[in-house]
C-alpha cells in the first residue's frame, strides 16, 4: 500500500454525495485535493472544511461538459500543485424513462456528462501522468453498469460504456505505470435520485402507456432506499484503490452491490430478472 500523503488528486462531482465524501476521506489520508463541480458555493465550503489554510486544497468550479472548464481544471491544478497523481471521475447523473420516450437530446446530454466529458478530462490528465510514469484513474461506475434495468436504460448504458472504457484504458496505460480501476457502487443515499428526477421530470410526466410501469419502478426505488449505503462506503473503496500499487480491476460495495453482482454472475438472465424484479 502506498501513502496518499501529499498526493495530488482531482475529484470531480465533489459538491455532493460520493465525490464530496471521497474528497473528505482522501484529505484525511493526507492528500492534496482538487475539488470540481458546478456549484462553487458548495466547493468553497468543502475546501474551507478540509483545509482552512487552503494550502492543501483547491476548488475549481466548472461544468464537466465544457471544454474550457475542463482545461481550466487541469491548468489550475498544475499551477498550484505542479503534478497530478490521481483522478477520481465521480461527476454524473441519471436519466429515467422508457427508451421510446426519452428525447435523443436528453440521451446525448447524459452520455455527454457521464462518458464523453469523463473521457475528455481523462485525456487532459493522462499525458501528465504518463510522462511521470505514475498515476491512478478511478472511475465511479455502478452496479447498473452490469445489470441494466427497465426505465433506466439510458443511464445504465452510460455505465456499461464506462465498464468497457475502463478495461481498455487499463491495458493501454499499464506499460506507462498508470493504474486504472472502476468502482461499482450499489444504491447509495445521495442527491442522485433528486437529480435524476429533475433531469427526467418531463419524460416521466408524459410516460403515457408506461405510466403504470413507472409507478412500480418508483415503488422499487423506495424499497431500495431501505438498503441504501452511505457515500463513505464508496469513498473507502476509492481510497483503497488509490493507495494500492496494484489495484483490483473493480471494486463494489456495499454488501447488497456484491450480492446483486453475484446473482448476475450466477443466474440466467430470465431468472435474474425475476429475482431482482427487472420486469413487471
Ligand atoms: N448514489 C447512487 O446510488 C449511485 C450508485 C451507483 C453509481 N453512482 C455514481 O456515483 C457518481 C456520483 O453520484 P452521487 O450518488 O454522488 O450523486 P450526487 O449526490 O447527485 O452527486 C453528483 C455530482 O456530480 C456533479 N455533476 C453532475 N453533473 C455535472 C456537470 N455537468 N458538471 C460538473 N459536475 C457535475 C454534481 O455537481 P454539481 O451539480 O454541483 O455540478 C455532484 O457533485 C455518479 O457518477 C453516479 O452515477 C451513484
Amino acid at each position: 500500500m502506498a501513502s496518499l500523503v501529499d498526493q495530488v488528486i482531482i475529484v470531480t462531482g465533489a459538491s455532493a454525495g460520493i465525490g464530496e465524501e471521497t474528497a473528505r476521506r482522501l484529505a484525511r489520508a493526507g492528500a492534496q485535493i482538487v475539488l470540481s463541480a458546478r456549484r462553487a458555493d458548495r466547493l468553497q465550503a468543502l475546501a474551507r472544511e478540509i483545509d482552512p489554510s487552503g494550502a492543501k486544497v483547491l476548488a475549481v468550479a466548472g461544468d464537466i461538459t465544457s471544454e474550457a472548464d475542463r482545461a481550466k481544471l487541469v491548468a489550475e491544478t498544475l499551477k498550484k500543485f505542479g503534478r497530478i497523481d490521481g483522478l477520481v471521475n465521480s461527476a454524473g447523473y441519471g436519466t429515467r424513462g422508457p427508451v421510446e420516450m426519452v428525447p435523443v437530446e436528453l440521451i446525448r446530454k447524459n452520455f455527454e456528462t457521464n462518458i464523453f466529458s469523463l473521457i475528455a478530462l481523462t485525456q487532459l490528465v493522462l499525458p501528465v501522468m504518463r510522462e511521470r510514469g505514475s498515476g491512478c484513474i478511478v472511475n465511479i461506475g455502478s452496479v447498473a453498469g452490469k445489470i441494466a434495468r427497465p426505465l433506466s436504460s439510458i443511464y445504465d448504458s452510460t455505465k456499461h460504456a464506462l465498464e468497457a472504457l475502463t478495461d481498455g484504458l487499463r491495458g493501454e496505460l499499464k506499460p506507462f505505470g498508470v493504474r486504472v480501476t472502476l468502482i461499482r457502487p450499489g444504491f447509495i443515499a445521495t442527491e442522485f435520485i433528486e437529480a435524476a428526477d429533475k433531469a427526467s421530470a418531463d419524460v416521466v410526466k408524459n410516460a403515457g402507456p408506461y405510466a403504470e410501469f413507472y409507478k412500480n419502478y418508483q415503488a422499487g426505488t423506495k424499497t431500495m432506499r431501505l438498503i441504501a449505503g452511505v457515500p463513505d462506503d464508496i469513498a473507502r473503496l476509492v481510497e483503497k484503490a488509490l493507495a494500492s500499487n496494484n489495484p483490483a480491476s473493480r471494486y463494489s460495495g456495499p454488501l447488497h452491490a456484491k450480492l446483486f453482482l453475484f446473482l448476475k454472475w450466477l443466474l440466467p438472465d430470465a431468472v435474474l430478472a425475476f429475482v431482482v424484479r427487472l420486469r413487471r
